[in-house]
């Protein structure tokens, strides 16, 4: 297999040698009748970990978001969300196609919400409007940057919601980036909002898996859509044993994720005709355009994979390029000759 220098994203991660020890030996049941150990320690651990009372396994981020948009709304309903976000961008449309609700999009900065914006695009009732029921924010926020919303941003947000009588989830698939980067407890940014999604398979190197976290009540009605959906997974132990070993491994090492990144980002601002926002460069994601070398994103990716580099799209001339657990800082230092030698192959001519 021929080796690459893969920061397309933390998706890629490959779980680790305890993670296959624990899936080989993990104790399982009937999930959808509440029977796999395994499955039901995950889900106590995870609720636990972000303060709240009840976790439910999800096959997904994806599947986690919809159940918890489901089990806050009703069809019909208008949910709040900041314009570029994952569930309105990227989660084929889900909220609206199965949960039949319409989003409000409101433009942060860099992904992060202002409560000012939040209140001004709740409207009062009027025979015409939908009825608001829900705010989602995403903590870290991807297509901002891997930007992340403090703890006082968050109970900001969620006052607004309180105030109106607005349900709030958070999407913080990566919350333990936010966290590590803050400095904080994972419990800190969940406190203010009724649920939680967070993604094991990411930065935390899980090969599958999502929980939903919230209280008993709420978590009751994910997961009878989670069930609706085809999510009940029967013997889904072996997922869960490898989400505990997670949990437990990998949350402190993602600020090596961030150093890395952090040193990537500002590489990358010395290589002339690269732009970088530096400023969003808050966890292990980076962002950059290459424009100005004349290059699209699609033939600067292929510049990049032919010097055994991999980075994803942000057309028409953005890259982005995520720093995880197999990308260590030599890897980083030979991304930035390759990315000085493209720079400098386009000045030249
Ligand atoms: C912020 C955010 N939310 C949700 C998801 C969805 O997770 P999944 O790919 O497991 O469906 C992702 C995936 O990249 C994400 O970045």
């Amino acid at each position: 297999m021929e080796t690459f220098i893969d920061l397309r994203s933390d998706t890629v991660t490959q779980p680790t040698p305890e993670m296959l020890q624990a899936i080989i030996s993990a104790q399982v049941g009937d999930d959808c009748s509440r029977e796999d150990p395994t499955v039901n320690r995950l889900e106590a651990m995870a609720a636990s970990r972000l303060g709240k009372e009840a976790g439910l396994l999800v096959p997904s981020g994806t599947m986690g978001n919809l159940v918890s948009v489901l089990a806050h709304t009703h069809r019909g309903d208008e949910v709040i969300m900041e314009s570029e976000c994952h569930i309105y961008y990227y989660e084929v449309g889900s909220i609206s196609a199965v949960a039949g609700v319409i989003p409000r999009l409101v433009k942060g900065n860099h992904g992060v919400l202002d409560p000012d914006d939040l209140k001004k695009a709740i409207r009062g009732e009027d025979i015409h409007y939908p009825t608001p029921t829900l705010i989602a924010v995403e903590n870290t926020h991807n297509r901002g940057g891997g930007t992340v919303t403090s703890v006082e941003q968050s109970r900001a947000i969620c006052d607004v919601a309180k105030d109106r009588g607005l349900s709030t989830h958070l999407d913080g698939a990566r919350i333990f980036n936010a966290a590590v980067a803050l400095g904080v407890d994972a419990r800190e940014l969940a406190q203010p909002f009724d649920s939680v999604m967070f993604c094991l398979s990411k930065g935390l190197s899980a090969p599958v898996g999502s929980v939903v976290v919230g209280s008993r009540e709420f978590i009751e009605r994910a997961r009878k859509y989670r069930k609706m959906l085809g999510g009940g997974m029967r013997q889904a132990g072996i997922i869960a044993a490898a989400g505990i070993v997670a949990l437990e491994t990998m949350v402190d090492r993602l600020e090596e994720d961030h150093i890395n990144a952090r040193y990537l980002g500002e590489g990358l601002a010395e290589i002339s005709g690269i732009q970088v926002e530096l400023e969003t460069v808050q966890t292990n994601m980076v962002y950059f355009d290459v424009g100005e070398l004349g290059f699209d994103s699609v033939s600067f990716l292929k510049e990049l994979e032919m010097r055994k580099v991999r980075a994803s799209l942000r057309p028409p001339t953005g890259v982005r390029m995520v720093t995880h657990r197999h990308i260590s800082r030599e890897n980083i230092s030979y991304v930035l000759e390759v990315v000085e030698e493209i720079a400098k192959s386009r000045s030249v001519c």
